[in-house]
């Protein structure tokens, strides 16, 4: 866990580590970010909430150049990515992973040869080394021994916890989270969402989880950002959401974990 700060929605004067800066996108005559701006810090665990086609898959897909913004700035560890060569982006890439909605594995390979692939691709280490990291990684979401299996023997949570495993697997420092929870059973949002604040607890990572679900939200979150009108539109605490001036982010948290909390003290 993070140190509680007293004011969570500043950083505490902290240089963030991430941050957005008047983004703009567009597909065609489609806007979809005016005027992005948004700092994520070291450690926190950052949720982006939007309606469905608003653009959070897009703006986590910018910050490790699957998109380019077309103006703005975008910076990771005090590089700018919006202007970063190939080469650049592949290191951004190690230290930021990114956890698919759809889990992305390969199919016609094993659950080994999945966590191995970008190990491989960033010359990660020796085939002994590379066999000790998968079996760490897959120890860590709860996935041991599963090795040898292929994405079609898996239910949709282990695939996601599969996923994760891979992510992980570069020691990255910060992790992606696109829609962890989505479709899934509650025994698995759980586990989930136990994943993801134990990596923070572990790891140290800092990490932007983009999810539909109110309670996984409230869960997970030291912050939350609301997308709203092709901007970053709300940045702040689980309870702050409540106290927002702009009623869509009022309704559209209202009833998670945290406010029915509140509701009940
Ligand atoms: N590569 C792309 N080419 C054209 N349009 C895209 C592309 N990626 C996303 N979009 C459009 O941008 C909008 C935001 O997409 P997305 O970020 O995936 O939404 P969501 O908030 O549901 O994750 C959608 O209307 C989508 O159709
Ligand atoms: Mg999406």
């Amino acid at each position: 866990m993070v140190e509680l700060d007293p004011d969570p929605t500043d950083g505490g004067g902290a240089t963030p580590l991430i941050s957005f800066r008047g983004v703009r996108k567009a597909f065609g005559p489609k806007v979809i970010y005016e005027d992005a701006t948004l700092d994520v810090f070291a450690g926190e665990t950052l949720t982006i909430l939007g309606g469905s086609g608003t653009g959070k898959s897009v703006l986590i897909k910018m910050l490790i150049g699957l998109l380019r913004a077309d103006g703005g700035s975008i910076q990771a560890f005090g590089q700018e990515v919006t202007t970063l060569p190939e080469r650049g982006l592949l290191d951004i890439r190690k230290r930021i992973a990114m956890l698919f909605q759809s889990a992305a594995l390969f199919d016609s390979l094993t659950v080994e040869q999945n966590i191995k692939y970008p190990l491989r691709e960033h010359h990660w280490g020796t085939e002994p080394a590379m066999n000790e990291r998968v079996a760490e990684v897959l120890e860590m979401v709860g996935m041991e021994g599963s090795q040898k299996l292929k994405p079609s023997e898996l239910s949709g949570g282990m695939r996601k916890r599969v996923g994760l495993a891979r992510a992980i697997a570069m020691k990255p420092e910060v992790i992606l989270y696109d829609e962890p929870t989505t479709g899934l059973d509650p025994v698995n949002v759980r586990r989930i969402n136990g994943l993801i604040l134990s990596l923070q607890a572990r790891l140290g990572v800092t990490s932007i989880v983009v999810t539909h679900d109110m309670d996984s939200c409230f869960t997970v979150s030291d912050r939350i950002a609301m997308l709203y009108e092709r901007r970053i539109a709300f940045v702040g605490t689980a309870e702050a959401t409540q106290e927002c001036d702009i009623p869509y982010v009022r309704e559209f948290t209202r009833g998670g974990k945290g406010t029915l909390d509140a509701d009940v003290v």
